[in-house]
């Protein structure tokens, strides 16, 4: 090896190798959520000028889902996760990480991941959102992973949730067609046990953010107006990064790794459109049956695609436990990564006794939030009251700590 390898090979970014470390990150659960609301292209055909036929050919979808009006990111995300944590069997309180990746959140803060936190009653966890766009799954596990890794947490939520449907604007038949709603989750837990998530790379080039874009609604002055919040989109532009990126980010993951193409049981990729799978097939010289597609049911998630995949290519029987497995996403910034795992999932099998115990924990969790919602009120009284006698005293705060 040469002296410039030598060099290139230490300060060769290895974003999240697990491979020097004695602890892996594994996950031990998922769990999905998609509204019963299902909008097909026919359906669409009455609202813009569009025909099954086009969508079909131009994308592979067929339908998508729409959140009820009741449901928000947070509902969806929040039944996602419970089944997760049911499934994998982790308690919410040993949870040390809530990563929710999103670019529709309910608010920009409060953050979704710490609505989470508190209907789960996930006491000792942090709690962000994660705004990678469609690569925001693959982000999400990678810092969990790498948290995990360390030594830091032993276990965490990851959740790629969106409603789309309410960004998308519903009258540009060249956007509306391909977002649907949905959200999944994964549990990841620390393992002696060598596998889990063995590698990954992310990336980032914000000189294509224009070619994705929605606002985030504050506005351009102090005394403006609000901006306009719909989704624009430059489609084509997008599908040419997406297609060059796609076999490039599995290829660079797989190189990482030291593994090849062929060791890949599997490679669930974003659900974006059908043309950009088969052309990352082609790049990595694969038949179209090592990837695994799902996007006429669901059109494109975001976020939630990959996790949705996931589920449906278990439930499908394409994916078993001890497969190796590429995900590999792009998206809006413009982002784009790939991570490479074992997938070793056992499902646990179902215990009504221990669903049980976990109905009455997010129970008590309820309670424990609106507990500590009244101590805060109570609390603010006597501040407020303590408040006013200090300046009647015409004592300072800080004479007061004194
Ligand atoms: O997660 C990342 C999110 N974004 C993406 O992944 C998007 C990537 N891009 C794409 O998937 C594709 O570019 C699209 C599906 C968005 C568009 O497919 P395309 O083959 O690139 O179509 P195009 O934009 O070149 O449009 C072709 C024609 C145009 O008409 P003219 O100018 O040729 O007369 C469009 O106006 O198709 C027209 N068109 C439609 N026609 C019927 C655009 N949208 C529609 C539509 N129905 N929904």
């Amino acid at each position: 090896m040469s002296y410039i390898d030598t060099i290139n090979e230490q300060t060769r970014p290895r974003s999240g190798s697990a491979q020097n470390t004695g602890c892996f990150a594994h996950v031990v659960g998922w769990g999905v959520e998609v509204p019963e609301k299902v909008l097909t292209n026919f359906d669409l055909e009455e609202m813009v000028d569009t025909s099954d036929e086009w969508i079909r050919e131009r994308t592979g979808i067929s339908e998508r889902r729409i959140a009820e009006d009741r449901d928000s990111t947070f509902t969806l995300a929040l039944r996602a996760a419970r089944k997760a944590l049911s499934q994998a069997n982790v308690s919410p309180r040993d949870l040390g990480l809530i990563i929710v990746a999103t670019s529709t959140p309910v608010y920009l803060f409060p953050s979704t991941a710490c609505m989470i936190q508190d209907k789960l009653g996930a006491t000792q966890a942090g709690a962000f959102d994660l705004l990678a766009a469609c690569t925001g799954f693959i982000y999400g596990l990678g810092m969990a992973a790498a948290q995990i890794r360390t030594g830091m947490i032993e276990h965490a939520l990851v959740i790629g949730a969106e409603t789309l449907s309410r960004i998308v604007d519903w009258s540009d038949r060249s956007t509306c067609v391909l977002f649907g709603d949905g959200a999944g989750a994964f549990v990841l837990s620390a393992s002696d046990d060598p596998g889990g998530i063995i590698d990954y790379v992310l990336h980032s080039d914000g000189s294509g953010g224009d070619y994705l874009v929605v606002s985030s609604g504050v506005k351009q002055t102090w005394n403006g107006e609000p901006r306009r919040q719909s989704l624009t989109m430059n489609g084509q532009e997008v599908y040419r990064f997406a297609s060059r990126v796609m076999s490039q980010g599995t290829q660079e993951v797989l190189g990482m790794a030291g593994l090849k193409v062929d060791d890949i049981d599997l490679i669930i990729p974003h659900q974006a459109n059908i043309r950009i799978i088969k052309s990352a097939a082609r790049g990595l010289k694969l038949p179209m049956d090592r990837f695994y597609v799902n996007i006429d049911r669901y059109g494109n998630t975001s976020a939630a695609s990959i996790p949705l995949a996931i589920a449906d290519a278990v439930e499908d029987g394409r994916l078993k436990p001890n497969d190796k497995i590429v995900l590999v996403a792009f998206g809006a910034g413009l982002t784009w990564g790939a991570l490479v795992m074992d997938w070793a999932v056992e499902p646990t099998p179902r215990s009504h006794l221990r669903e049980a115990l976990r109905e009455s924990w997010y129970i008590l969790a309820s309670i424990r939030s609106l507990l500590r919602r009244l101590w805060r009120v109570i609390e603010a009284i006597f501040w407020r009251h303590d408040k006013s006698k200090h300046l009647e005293s015409g004592r300072s705060d800080d004479e007061d700590q004194e």
